[in-house]
């Protein structure tokens, strides 16, 4: 088992590039803002904590999000893992490199998906949803609508606009993006698997790149 990993800003495309990779290549998608969601909506005691942080575009503290992401690894996977939003800071990023090595878990290919700032708040501010986690399906009201208005075209469930989808919050995560990736990059972009996309092409083709990537080292 091996981890990869997606970096990129808020709305540079991770998460509808991470579905397509874990089809294609039988990954397991670890998406922390996913994780995240997923214990605000069920009010777990990490959910009840991170709710307001996430509605505001901050990050949730380290520690939080480490433990987290460390339980889920520690209970094993079958195949590689893609993570998608983590690590987000330079602790992050130690911390995750440290456990890897104490478990014997390598580390594949570390994929930054670059996207100029002036492109992510149209995406992300009409970005839609799909209301059911195990979907998890992702619109976007102009250049992804779904067939239905505000129904998922995959399982039928309602679309939801994700709370940190305004563009007050966007603005907060883009200020905590700026703050927090230089080191992060500083510290992946000397690993021999770090590779760069341009994310600011149609998804398709940001695909294909991601694709070649990963065939490469099959
Ligand atoms: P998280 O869920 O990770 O959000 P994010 O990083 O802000 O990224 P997004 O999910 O907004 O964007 P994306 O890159 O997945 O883009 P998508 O494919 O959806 O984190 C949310 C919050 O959780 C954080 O703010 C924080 O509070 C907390 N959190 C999570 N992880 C954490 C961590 N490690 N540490 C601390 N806190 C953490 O696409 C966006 C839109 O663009 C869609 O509408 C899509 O259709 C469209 N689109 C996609 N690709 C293209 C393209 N090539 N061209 C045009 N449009 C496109
Ligand atoms: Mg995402």
């Amino acid at each position: 088992m091996k981890v990869h990993i997606l970096l990129g800003p808020p709305g540079s495309g991770k998460g509808t590039q991470a579905k397509r990779l874990v089809e294609k290549f039988k990954l397991n998608h670890l998406s922390t803002g996913d994780i995240l969601r997923d214990a605000v909506s069920k009010g777990t005691e990490i959910g009840l904590r991170a709710k307001a942080i996430m509605a505001s575009g901050k990050l949730v503290d380290d520690d939080t999000v480490n433990g987290l992401v460390f339980a889920r690894l520690r209970q094993g996977f079958e195949g590689d893992v893609l993570f998608d939003g983590y690590p987000r800071t330079l602790q992050q990023a130690e911390a995750l490199g440290e456990f890897l090595s104490t478990q014997l878990i390598g580390l594949g290919y570390v994929l930054s998906v670059a996207v100029p700032d002036g492109a992510l708040e149209a995406r992300v501010v009409g970005r839609r949803v799909c209301s059911n986690n195990d979907c998890g399906a992702i619109y976007h009201m102009e250049t992804k609508p779904p067939k239905q208005d505000g129904i998922c075209d995959l399982c039928g469930s309602p679309l939801k606009h994700r709370s940190d989808d305004t563009a007050e919050a966007f603005r907060s995560r883009m200020a905590e993006f700026n703050a927090t990736f230089q080191p992060l990059l500083g510290f992946y972009e000397r690993k021999p698997n770090f590779r760069s996309v341009d994310g600011n092409l149609a998804p398709e083709q940001v695909f294909e790149s991601l694709v070649q990537l990963f065939a490469e080292s099959a």
